[in-house]
């Protein structure tokens, strides 16, 4: 992996107890070049013994229970990642967590409109407003954009991208789904246009698709090779990307 994720000091996943977050959590830890603080939140970190191997296997490593839909549970996870990292801030948070749910037109409800969007949407933005004085504090004691400084990765979709969606982009019918990542799109727009100035980079990440309990067996990647992708993309971030939307290749997307 590359070297720059070593100049990274502290990186928080959601829903890190399995699938592309349990991966990213992996991958890290086991790398030479990583930062030195890997905080892994999941809502039921009990519920993984993955996660729970990871933490005994590998220094540094530690598990935050965090319910995204909870703002209690956001509250009560700032207090511990605050005291993980201390003066040094947090330098990388990934929304990460997601639901989703398949929902045609024949099958689309209020709920699950509301569950998507609570989930995928309003929930990176309060946790990243709820960290936002973390990210800081570590964004104060470097300079440029990138990784190395402090940045917020929404974990997004090809899926939210409303110009895909025609012809063969609207095969996969989610209404609830695909509005909840279009949204989270521009959640990242308006973050970046507010963050930009204090030197937190902020960016959407379509990990392509995985084969996870979401992205299904048929998906074209395997969770390693997303996410080696997609960590090889974050450790090249610059001042350029802030703002963007890319792939796990690194490859633009359309909005
Ligand atoms: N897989 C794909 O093909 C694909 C494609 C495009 C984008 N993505 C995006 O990639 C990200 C990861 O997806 P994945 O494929 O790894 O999905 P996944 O295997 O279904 O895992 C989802 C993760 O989100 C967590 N989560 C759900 N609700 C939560 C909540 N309220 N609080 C905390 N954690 C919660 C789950 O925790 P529990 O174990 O507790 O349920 C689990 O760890 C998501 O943002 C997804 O939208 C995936």
């Amino acid at each position: 992996m590359s070297a720059s994720w070593g100049k990274c000091k502290s990186v928080l996943i959601t829903g890190s107890s399995r699938g592309i977050g349990l991966h990213v959590v992996k991958e890290l830890a086991k790398s030479s070049s990583r930062p030195a603080t890997i905080i892994a939140s999941a809502r039921n970190p009990t519920g993984s013994t993955d996660l729970q191997e990871l933490s005994k296997t590998y220094p540094g490593v530690h598990i935050v229970t965090l319910d995204v839909d909870s703002q209690q549970s956001v509250s009560s996870a700032l207090q511990e990642v605050r005291s993980i990292v201390g003066d040094e801030g947090l330098s990388c948070l990934i929304n990460n967590a997601a639901v989703g749910v398949p929902t045609d037109l024949n099958t689309v409800t209020p709920e699950v409109m509301m569950k998507n969007f609570q989930v995928n949407t309003v929930a990176p933005l309060f946790i990243t407003k709820a960290f936002l004085p973390l990210l800081q504090s570590a964004a104060a004691r470097s300079s440029g954009m990138g990784i190395h400084r402090a940045a917020v990765i929404n974990v997004s979709s090809i899926l939210g991208s409303i110009t895909q969606n025609q012809g063969e982009g609207a095969t996969f019918k989610s209404y609830a789904y695909r509005t909840s990542k279009a949204a989270l799109n521009m959640v990242t727009r308006c973050l970046a246009a507010d963050l930009g100035s204090d030197g937190i980079l902020c960016m959407s990440l379509h990990p392509g698709w995985v084969k996870t309990d979401m992205g299904g067996p048929h998906a074209h990647l395997t969770v390693e090779e997303s996410v080696c992708g997609l960590l090889s993309v974050l450790s090249r971030l610059t001042e350029k990307d802030h703002g963007g939307f890319k792939d796990y290749r690194g490859d633009d997307l359309p909005w």
